[in-house]
């Protein structure tokens, strides 16, 4: 979900919620809602999109110089109007929006429930405008009633509040992200930067356990007691313009074509291909034991492809589903644990890390986002670089995550290879513009674009890869799809395939695993199955493909960035062919921030 509040931009506190609940969208679109306030509130909610917001506001008179808003990705109860956010008090006189969950929900609104409040919602949100009730009723000031109440609730959540005939918003965090903007003249919350971003450059990360007021004239962040915390002002790196579609149809195929940019960014000033080294600063000095990482959806196959990259330089490691490494954590000796997460708020991430920080493990985040939880929390951090991204399915960032776990495997470790690979490197962002400039993607997807179900399959370097192509499909197209290690089709998935079931293969070079992946491309060529090399034409793949997707000879790790870029534009193209929602695909949130 994503939250908004804004305090003294007047007349255009309406319009810069709206705006900023839009650029949030990618947190969530199951429904949205605003809170004004002055002397009394007022709210105006809609399931469906920011757009069904803007239809039902013009419909609806708000007045107030203080507001909230709220993007919902539904957790309890499904995404109707009623469920929306702002949720209310008896009174009508709190509104709270929440992110995150309330544990202990269903024992405050029973305890609620039975001293005379009533529920319009299904949600665990609505707890806390009630509380905040009784709190009020029982004589606290606002700031007062909204703290005592905040302190009853376990579970995560950031939440914001307007009470009243009070001039300002009240929030908070544990386990959910807020950031403050600042200007002189007003102050901005948010889950996220882009949300303001367009007003200020000023921010100021809120931590778990803090509360927040914010008031035109400035704002205080204390602890839950009351206790004033200093908090550093931050300014933000990146300019507005980045979080706009600049001519594109959709914001993926914008940030598809952004990925030499990317990549650029990511080796600037991290490689030295004369001398054949990289630079990670203070990070080589780690030189770990073993590597444990883990993440969750695409973050999850560039963890895969990272401890291959150690595996080859001869250190133990191993890639695990965050889920289920926080809940089942693997004996870790003197690993170091390496959360892979693009915005680095992801909580399935967070809590497998925070579970290994328990057990006295070295922690680091490979993130996109600057001040995001993982970067605080852990002992480091390694950015990719990729600048904001506003799509749903990962693209970008993905490519960055390779690239930069290939520069942290190649300082931390010490790899026969290195030079190789850094300039295969070097050669990536020129290598990745010319598949956008030449790929006939489209064609294919064209071709398939009815088929029943897509296979991928991939060996080495180029499994992720595969597990990434089918995610891609799944998440946009809305299709059946899956990825597999070449070798493992035969073991039962080969039961699937058809002839209106297109297999992708990622085969690059002439070595044993393209000799073994082509043994595979003929048993599916043998079922009739549609074949779709994406290969450097180094095996004969080729000979038994009815479509080629062309990679550049390079080193396999590169190859991955490339013969991924190809399948991104594949489920894209099949996605628009489809007429599916691109940018925020149905069910999906970019970023989950519950477990
Ligand atoms: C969500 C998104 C996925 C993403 C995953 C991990 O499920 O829909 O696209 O890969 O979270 O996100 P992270 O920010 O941790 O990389």
């Amino acid at each position: 979900c994503g939250i908004i509040g804004c305090v003294g931009r007047g007349d255009e506190t309406l319009d810069t919620l709206v705006h900023g609940l839009s650029k949030l969208e990618y947190r969530g679109y199951d429904s949205a809602g605003v809170a004004m306030a002055d002397d009394s509130i007022d709210i105006c909610k809609a399931s469906g999109e920011i757009s069904d917001l803007k239809t039902a506001l013009e419909s609806a008179r708000l007045s107030g110089s203080v507001g909230i808003g709220h993007t919902r990705w539904s957790t309890h109860g499904p995404p109707t109007d009623g469920n929306a956010h702002p949720h209310q008090d008896c009174h009508g006189d709190v509104a709270v929006v929440h992110n995150g969950i309330i544990e202990n929900y269903q024992t405050l609104r029973d305890e609620l429930v039975a001293a005379g409040h009533t529920f319009t919602s299904d949600t665990d949100t609505e707890v806390i405008p009630h509380l905040i009730e009784d709190e009020l009723d029982a004589g606290r000031d606002p700031e007062n009633a909204v703290r005592a109440a905040l302190a009853r609730l376990e579970g995560s959540y950031a939440a914001a509040v307007v009470v009243a005939g009070t001039e300002a918003v009240f929030a908070a965090r544990n386990d959910s992200p807020l950031v403050l903007g600042l200007t002189e003249d007003a102050t901005f919350l948010a889950s996220d930067v882009p949300a303001f971003r367009d007003f200020t450059d000023q921010v100021v990360y809120l931590a778990d356990g803090e509360f927040a007021r914010l008031e035109s004239a400035g704002w205080t962040v204390t602890d839950l007691d009351g206790n004033l915390v200093e908090k550093e002002v931050d300014t933000v790196q990146w300019d507005p313009e980045e979080t706009g579609k600049s001519g594109y149809d959709h914001f993926m195929l914008k940030e598809i074509h952004e990925q030499p940019r990317a990549l650029r960014q990511c080796l600037r000033g991290r490689v030295d291909e004369m001398a054949g080294t990289v630079d990670i600063e203070d990070l080589a000095d780690l030189s770990p034991s073993g590597v444990q990482f883990v993440a969750c959806g695409t973050s999850y196959h560039a963890a895969l492809y990272g401890a291959q990259l150690f595996r080859d330089a001869g250190i133990p490691a191993q890639a695990f589903l965050a889920s289920e490494y926080a809940t089942a954590v693997p004996p870790i000796g003197e690993a170091l644990v390496v959360g892979v997460t693009q915005s680095g708020e992801t909580a399935d991430t967070l809590s497998a890390l925070r579970a290994a920080r328990k057990r006295g493990a070295r922690t680091m985040a490979v993130t996109n986002v600057v001040g995001s939880t993982a970067a605080r929390e852990c002992d480091h951090a390694f950015y990719i670089r990729a600048g904001p991204e506003i799509g749903v399915a990962a693209t970008k960032t993905f490519s960055s995550q390779l690239t930069a776990l290939n520069l942290l495997a190649l300082g931390m470790t010490n790899t026969q290879e290195a030079r190789e690979v850094i300039t295969a490197l070097r050669e990536l962002p020129g290598n990745v513009q010319r598949i956008l400039d030449e790929s006939n993607a489209e064609e294919v997807a064209e071709t398939y674009e009815h088929s029943d179900a897509y296979f991928f399959i991939g060996r080495g370097y180029q499994f992720p890869v595969a597990l990434e192509g089918a995610l891609k499909m799944k998440e946009i197209t809305y299709k059946h799809a899956e990825g597999f290690a070449s070798g493992e089709l035969k073991h039962g998935p080969l039961a699937l395939v058809t002839q209106n079931t297109p297999v992708f293969a990622v085969v690059t070079g002439d070595g044993e695993q393209a000799r073994k992946t082509l043994g595979n491309v003929k048993e599916v060529e043998a079922r009739d199955a549609p074949v779709v090399a994406i290969t450097d034409g180094q095996s004969e793949v080729e000979r038994y493909a009815d479509h080629v997707l062309e990679l550049p000879e390079t080193h396999p790790r590169a190859a991955a960035v490339l013969a991924n870029t190809h399948l991104q534009l594949v489920s894209y193209h099949v996605a628009s062919l489809l007429g599916r929602n691109i940018d925020k695909p149905r069910n999906l949130a970019k970023s989950v921030t519950v477990e």
